[in-house]
C-alpha cells in the first residue's frame, strides 16, 4: 500500500476538538505522499519538521522567478527579492508579538542566536564576578555559549535545579539572584527532553524585580503554540524555522530595541556596515547590524511561508493537538511492560514523550522501530546534563506536530512490544 492511501486510511479526528484534521494536513506534506513500503511514522518532529507544499513552493518561487540579493540591487527581481525577505521578518515578529520587525533578527538557527547573546551582549555588559543562571534542563545550545563566556569573562554559573518530576525548582531562583551579581538568566520554554512547559512570566517578573535580564531558549515554543514576547516579558527569545515546519538555515533572535541597539555586531562583513573606512567602521541600523554577509534569503522565504502555514491551522490549535497526542501517547506507553517515562504528568507539557524501556539501550529501540516504519529520536538529545541528573545515560523520544496521529502512537506502541521481544533474554 502506497504512502497516500495509508495516511488517508489513517486519517481519522485526534482526540482534542480541533479546528483542523491532522490527517488532512498530512496530506500536505510531501514526504508522508511518497510511496514507501511501510507508512512513515514520523515521530522526530523535536528535532525537525517535515515541510508542507507551500513552504516548498515559495522556495522554489524565489528561485526560479526573482532569484537575486537583497538589499543590494535596484533592479526589479532583486527589489522583489528584498520585498519578499524583509515580509517573512515582518511575519515573524507577528507570530511573536514584537513591538516591531527590527526587533528580529535573522539567525542561521536557535544555536547562533544564543550565540549572538552571549557573544554581543555578554562580552561588552558582563564584567568578572558577575552571574549567569541557567537551568538544569538546557539544550547544549543553551548551555555552552555559556560556558566559553563564563571561562572568557570569569563569570559565574548557576543553575535553577530539576526536580524528579522534571520541573524547575522556582522557588531556588530567589536566592540565585539575591545577591544582585547575577546579570542574565536564560530558560528554556519547553524542554525538547521532557516537555515540561515552564512558566515563562512568572520567571520573568521574578528576574526583572532583580534587576536582571531574561533570554528565552524558543526552540519548542515558537513552533507549537501561541507565544507572545511581551506577555512572556522576556528580553531576548531564540527559535529556529525548521522546527516550525520551514527550512533549515535560518533562524531568529527577538530582542528588546534599546538592548538590541546597545549591543555591538556579533559577525562582521557586508550589509551591517553603514560606512567602512580601512582601519574602522560604522555600523548599519537595527536589525541588519546583525546580518552580515548574503542571508539565507530563500530560507527566510520558506519561513515565512511556514509562519502563514501555522497561523493558517492556528497556534492555539497546534498546541492542542500535539498536547492531546502527548496524553494519548502516555496512556498507550503505559501499556508497555519495564517502560518509565520522563517528565511530569500530560496536563503540564508539549508534544514531547521520552522514555526507557527496561535495560534496552535506547539506539536498540530505535533501531527496531526504524524496521517498522517509525522514527524515533534515541540519545541524549543534546542535554547531556539533564540525563545525569535524572540518573539515565540515554533515553528515547517521541514528539508530534501537527501532521502526528494517533496510529503512528499505536504503530509505536507495537513497535515497543517487539524490540521487548527481539531483546527478551
Ligand atoms: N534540539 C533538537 C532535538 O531535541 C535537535 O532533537
Amino acid at each position: 500500500m502506497g504512502e497516500s492511501a495509508a495516511a488517508a486510511k489513517l486519517s481519522r479526528p485526534s482526540r482534542a476538538s480541533l479546528a483542523f484534521d491532522p490527517g488532512e494536513v498530512r496530506q500536505q506534506f510531501p514526504i508522508f505522499r511518497a510511496p514507501r513500503p511501510k507508512p512513515l511514522a514520523y515521530l522526530d518532529s523535536a528535532a525537525t519538521s517535515q515541510k508542507p507544499d507551500p513552504v516548498l513552493e515559495a522556495m522554489a518561487r524565489y528561485y526560479a522567478e526573482y532569484n537575486a540579493n537583497i538589499h543590494r540591487g535596484i533592479y526589479d527581481i532583486a527589489e522583489r527579492a528584498t520585498a519578499a525577505y524583509e515580509d517573512a521578518r515582518r511575519r515573524v515578529a507577528h507570530l511573536v508579538g514584537a513591538s516591531s520587525p527590527r526587533e528580529i533578527v535573522f539567525t542561521r538557527n536557535s544555536t547562533e542566536a544564543l550565540n549572538l547573546v552571549a557573544h554581543a551582549w555578554g562580552r561588552r555588559f558582563l564584567e568578572v564576578g558577575d552571574a549567569i543562571v541557567l537551568t538544569e534542563m538546557e539544550h547544549h545550545s543553551n548551555l555552552v555559549p555559556w560556558q566559553l563566556l563564563a571561562q572568557e569573562k570569569q563569570v559565574e554559573l548557576r543553575f535553577i535545579p530539576v526536580t524528579g518530576s522534571g520541573e524547575l525548582a522556582l522557588e531556588t531562583l530567589p536566592e540565585l539572584l539575591a545577591d544582585g551579581r547575577a546579570k542574565l538568566v536564560s530558560v528554556v520554554h519547553i524542554s525538547n527532553v521532557l516537555g515540561t512547559v515552564n512558566p515563562i512570566a512568572e520567571i520573568a517578573r521574578t528576574v526583572h524585580a532583580a534587576g536582571a535580564l531574561l533570554a528565552v531558549d524558543a526552540s519548542q515554543s515558537v513552533p507549537h503554540c501561541p507565544v507572545d514576547v511581551k506577555q512572556l516579558d522576556c528580553d531576548f527569545m531564540a527559535f529556529t524555522s525548521h522546527k516550525m515546519l520551514g527550512p533549515t538555515g535560518i533562524g531568529a533572535l527577538y530582542g528588546r530595541r534599546r538592548l538590541l541597539e546597545a549591543m555591538p555586531p556579533f559577525l562582521g562583513g557586508g550589509e551591517m556596515i553603514r560606512e567602512v573606512k580601512l582601519t574602522e567602521s560604522k555600523w548599519n541600523d537595527l536589525p541588519w547590524k546583525f546580518e552580515a554577509g548574503t542571508m539565507p534569503i530563500a530560507e527566510a522565504i520558506g519561513l515565512g511561508a511556514a509562519v502563514d502555514y501555522l497561523e493558517g491551522l492556528g497556534m492555539a490549535e497546534v498546541f492542542a493537538h500535539d498536547r492531546a497526542l502527548a496524553g494519548y501517547a502516555m496512556e498507550r506507553l503505559a501499556e508497555v511492560p519495564d517502560l518509565v517515562m520522563l517528565g511530569p504528568p500530560a496536563d503540564r507539557r508539549g508534544g514531547v514523550v521520552a522514555f526507557t524501556l527496561g535495560e534496552i539501550h535506547p539506539h536498540d529501540v530505535a533501531t527496531v522501530l526504524d524496521d517498522e516504519g517509525v522514527c524515533i529520536r534515541a540519545g541524549h538529545h543534546c542535554a547531556m546534563p539533564l540525563h545525569a541528573k535524572l540518573g539515565v545515560p540515554a533515553s528515547a523520544r517521541a514528539s508530534f506536530h501537527c501532521y502526528s496521529l494517533e496510529e503512528e502512537v499505536d504503530t509505536l506502541v507495537r513497535g515497543l512490544h517487539r524490540a521487548r521481544k527481539v531483546f527478551a533474554r
